[in-house]
């Protein structure tokens, strides 16, 4: 559809003709990075949920390959996660092999004959690289008797025998709580314990992740919990919260439990920003997610054609002790400089004295815009996307958002990333996020400051 190709992203994964949104079964195997991901291989809405799959050796630049786990008359693929069996605890593997295993939700169809309704947890395994897989005969692996039980994040945890085990942590969706899990073999599931309500509750809970961060320039690790929640999210709708706490290997103890849902912390300050989970495999100690760059409440009318959604990019996270004493999670994208020429990278020091305010106007050729506007002394961003191009396909696009500053000093450093119809904010060191989807007649690859001042 050539009305709508210059919104296409050129650093962010696009299915060609097709729907997608969660990334699922992230994963490094063998120096190839995989992004799975929720998608509809007949449609640009959302239904038939298969796993879609895409490669990069780079994170920035993704080739997609054919659909990975599909949609049967039984069965829907919904999210989860993939790990590399180095040690073959499955057994999927044969002589000189290693298994790439997926563990998804089966979301059973009514025309299952037994299952109809429920949400359990399967595998299915790849001995070619991801590049073909086959299902477990023994499927389901995990069933609780649940309508709601979904999107299993599974990692490796080395325990303190020296052993070690997986762990899955997966949601009671409606009864927004993380339930976790420990296996030898991913076939055989223990539960450990349960996590939740807790914070941000006004939603859905949805696809959890888990895992060990070390705090900047100190030797301390702690664990971050991520909850995705649908509705109830910080700017409306879709969005996800984060708890940094300690996991003892049993239990999930968040520093915070009491703080009720104005506690909560969030991982993105925008409307676009929803399920993101780490990679497993990564080596080299970076922690790195992916989102989905949309929004259930109109994820299925944005207008772009024949494609619809985005992902954001990879973004690398640590955390950071800000002058309260908390410990936040900051992040940046993973942008290196080769793939900075197809996109507008904006990076900006402003003044943060005084009672000035700046505003950062993001533009093309046309009357578009996005404001965003940066008010240090009341130490927030707002980002006004009301007057973006095509706003009236759904009532709750054209927003105002609103994010928090946190530990503002004499400059306020600002990243925007626009590549197509994402903007992707970053602020205060990445202590601040903000992604949002923008739909402009050109691209709004232009940006001028103003300065004005506070009434
Ligand atoms: C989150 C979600 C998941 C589910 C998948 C279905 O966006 O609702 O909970 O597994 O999408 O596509």
């Amino acid at each position: 559809d050539r009305a709508t190709a210059h919104l296409r992203p050129a650093a962010h994964f696009t299915a060609r003709d097709t729907w997608l949104n969660d990334p699922n079964g992230l994963v490094l195997h063998d120096g190839t990075w995989h992004l799975f991901f929720q998608n509809n291989p007949h449609g640009a809405t959302h239904g038939n949920m298969s796993w879609g799959h895409a490669t990069s050796d780079d994170l920035v630049s993704w080739t997609e390959q054919p659909v990975a786990i599909r949609h049967t008359a039984t069965e829907e693929i919904f999210s989860g996660s993939a790990v590399v069996d180095e040690k073959n605890t499955a057994g999927f593997a044969g002589p000189g092999q290693t298994a790439l295993v997926a563990v998804y939700t089966s979301a059973y169809r009514p025309a299952h004959p037994t299952l109809a309704g429920r949400q359990a947890q399967s595998l299915a395994y790849s001995l070619d690289d991801g590049r073909t897989w086959t299902r477990y005969a023994g499927n389901p692996v995990l069933d609780r008797g649940s309508a709601d039980f979904r999107d299993p994040k599974v990692f490796w945890y080395d325990g303190e025998d020296g052993e070690g085990h997986w762990v899955m942590v997966a949601v009671e969706a409606t009864d927004r709580q993380v339930v976790m899990y420990r296996s030898a073999d991913l076939k055989h599931w223990e539960h450990l314990s349960t996590f939740g309500p807790a914070h941000a509750t006004g939603g859905v809970w949805e696809c959890p992740d888990l895992f060990p961060l070390p705090v900047r320039g100190t030797r301390r690790t702690r664990w971050v919990m991520i909850v995705s929640l649908n509705p109830g999210g910080v700017a409306g709708g879709s969005g996800a919260q984060y708890f940094v706490g300690d996991f003892d290997g049993t239990t999930f103890t968040p520093e915070r439990p009491g703080d009720g849902p104005h506690g909560a912390d969030w991982l993105d300050h925008g409307r676009d920003y929803y399920a993101p989970v780490s990679f497993n495999g990564v080596s080299d100690g970076r922690r790195l997610t992916v989102g989905w760059a949309s929004n259930w409440d109109y994820a299925n009318e944005t207008p772009t054609s024949p494609w619809r959604s985005t992902m954001s990019l990879a973004r690398e996270l640590t955390l950071v002790r800000t002058s309260d004493g908390r410990d936040r999670v900051a992040q940046r994208p993973v942008l290196p400089e080769e793939a900075r020429e197809g996109l507008s990278v904006h990076e900006l020091r402003l003044p943060a004295d005084g009672r000035r305010r700046h505003e950062i106007v993001l533009h093309g050729d046309g009357p578009d815009e996005v404001v965003l506007t940066v008010d240090a002394a009341a130490r927030t961003l707002v980002s006004d996307r009301r007057r973006s191009g095509d706003t009236a396909f759904h009532p709750a696009f054209p927003s105002v958002d609103t994010a928090p500053l946190h530990d503002v000093g004499e400059t306020v450093d600002v990243t925007v990333v626009v590549d197509g119809c994402v903007l992707e904010v970053y602020a205060c060191g990445g202590l601040t996020t903000l992604t949002q989807v923008v739909f402009p007649t050109a691209p709004l690859t232009q940006v001028a400051v103003r300065e004005t001042t506070a009434g």
